[in-house]
């Protein structure tokens, strides 16, 4: 993706030390006699030339490196050097970060949700465009509008898939999606919905009193991935911040199918939803952290 240059560096601070010039992913830079001089035309807004230099010579407008103080008063604006952070430390908190199914009654602050959505944004994206987009259902009446939404959608598509004759007709038009989602999923869903209307049970969101929706805008080279670091991102500090998330891919796969879902919660046409994270203070005490399954990675070796 092209964008124009805006890099500007001070000749009267540059110290030519070259940083910003070896680290510049577009070739951007050169030196000139001793100092850095912005000599391309193109520009991926990435900042590294800022981050790097140690007479804060460069800057690049549009590129913000505003203050960032999450609302409890938490600094973030040290930099970790690469290996001096606590390993051990990092892996605990991945490794307790557990789908939860079971939240208190208990509002997520805005102030929380808005830190969330800005630590989502320190993750990378495809050509740095960062064109994600989160839209947040900050309150229990939020998350059941859009429930009730994706309900309808279930509902609709199980009374197709239980009959017969409309999944001879899917699969002469449509391959086989509907006849899977009728082996495998079918049951299930319909026993999620019995339960919401039965027993007011929420089987979709488990009750979350707020929810976030990642997604991104048309443009984007890689807009799943984008979308899905920082949702990565956000789960791994909604449990520092003492919440339980629960990603909620049956809503996602609703919205795909269905974009009146998206148009209800005030989404764009053309945006994609990539992921719902379901979000709350947890009812659940997890004691043990998670365990996988052991992989074996394959080993490529040149020549062999
Ligand atoms: C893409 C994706 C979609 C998911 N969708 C749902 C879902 O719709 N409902 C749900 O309860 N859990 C959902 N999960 C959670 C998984 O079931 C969960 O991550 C898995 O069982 C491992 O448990 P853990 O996250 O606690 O380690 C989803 C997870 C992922 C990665």
């Amino acid at each position: 993706m092209r964008r124009p240059i805006t890099t500007r560096i001070d000749p009267e601070l540059c110290i030519g030390c070259e940083a910003c010039v070896r680290v510049c992913p577009t070739d951007a830079l050169t030196m000139e006699d001793e100092i850095a001089v912005v000599s391309g035309d193109e520009s991926l807004h990435c900042g590294h030339c800022v981050a790097v230099c140690p007479s804060d010579a460069v800057t690049v407008d549009g590129v913000s490196s505003a203050e960032f103080t999450l609302a409890d008063g938490e600094p973030t604006e040290v930099y970790v050097d690469p290996g001096d952070f606590d390993l051990g430390q990092l892996v605990q908190l991945m490794r307790s970060r557990r789908s939860c199914r079971c939240y208190r009654d208990e509002e997520v602050s805005r102030a929380v949700l808005n830190d969330l959505v800005r630590i989502g944004t320190t993750a990378p994206s495809g050509t740095n465009c960062q064109l994600w987009t989160f839209t947040v259902l900050p309150d229990r009446a939020a998350v059941v509008v859009a429930a009730e939404k994706v309900k309808a959608f279930y509902d609709r598509l199980n009374q197709q898939a239980s009959n017969g004759a409309y999944r001879l007709f899917a699969r002469l038009f449509a391959g086989d999606a509907l006849d899977r989602y009728y082996r495998e999923y079918y049951e299930t869903v319909k026993e999620g919905m019995r339960q919401w209307e039965e027993e007011g049970r929420d089987r979709l969101f488990h009750g979350a009193p707020a929810a976030i929706l990642v997604g991104s805008k048309p443009g984007a080279s890689c807009p799943a991935e984008d979308a899905l670091l920082a949702t990565q991102n956000i789960l791994l500090a909604a449990h520092a911040m003492g919440l339980g998330t629960c990603l909620i891919g049956f809503v996602v796969e609703a919205m795909k199918r269905d974009a009146a879902i998206g148009e209800a919660l005030g989404i764009p046409k053309g945006e994609r939803t990539y992921a719902v994270i379901a979000l709350g203070y947890p009812a659940v005490e997890y004691l043990a952290p998670t365990g996988r399954r052991r992989v074996e990675p394959r080993w490529v070796q040149a020549g062999g």
